[in-house]
């Protein structure tokens, strides 16, 4: 319990660092907490999952199955924000059921949604 707030504070610490380079990541993290409630507002869970592994209530029923967002070949349209960003607005219809496209969600959000999305293959790699 101790050892936990101590870990907390450190952490404040550590996030309230002032650099740019930090400033920067923080920005990146908070991108990466929104992007996770947009993508849960917008129904992307429902065929991605809850934590983006491809397993969504409607996943089984897909082909091509949606994918899952750990592994980094799961983007063939880029990894970049602006890609998955592209990739939200125009969904991805190959053969078969496919994802829908977005084009009514902001930029702005979809750049967030992107960038919850890629922090997942991050997390996938190391
Ligand atoms: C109706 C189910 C469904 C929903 C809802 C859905 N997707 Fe998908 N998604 C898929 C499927 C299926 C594929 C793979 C399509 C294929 O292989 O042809 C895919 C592929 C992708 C890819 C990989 C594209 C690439 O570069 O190859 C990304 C990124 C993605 N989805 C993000 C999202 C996000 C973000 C949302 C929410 C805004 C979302 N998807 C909502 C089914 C869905």
């Amino acid at each position: 319990m101790r050892l936990g707030i101590i870990f907390a504070a450190a952490l404040a610490m550590w996030a309230g660092c002032g650099d740019s380079e930090e400033t920067e990541r923080s920005a990146r993290e908070e991108a990466v907490v929104r992007g996770k409630a947009l993508y849960v507002r917008y129904g992307c869970a429902v065929c991605h999952g809850q934590e983006g592994r491809g397993d969504g209530p409607v996943a089984r029923s897909m082909k091509p199955p949606p994918r899952d967002f750990r592994d980094a070949t799961a983007f063939e349209n880029g990894r970049s924000l602006g890609a998955i960003s592209e990739t939200i607005r125009v969904g991805v219809i190959n053969k078969g059921v496919g994802m829908p496209g977005y084009p009514h969600i902001p930029g702005e959000e979809r750049r967030a949604i992107g960038a919850y999305v890629a922090s997942l293959v991050s997390r996938f790699d190391g």
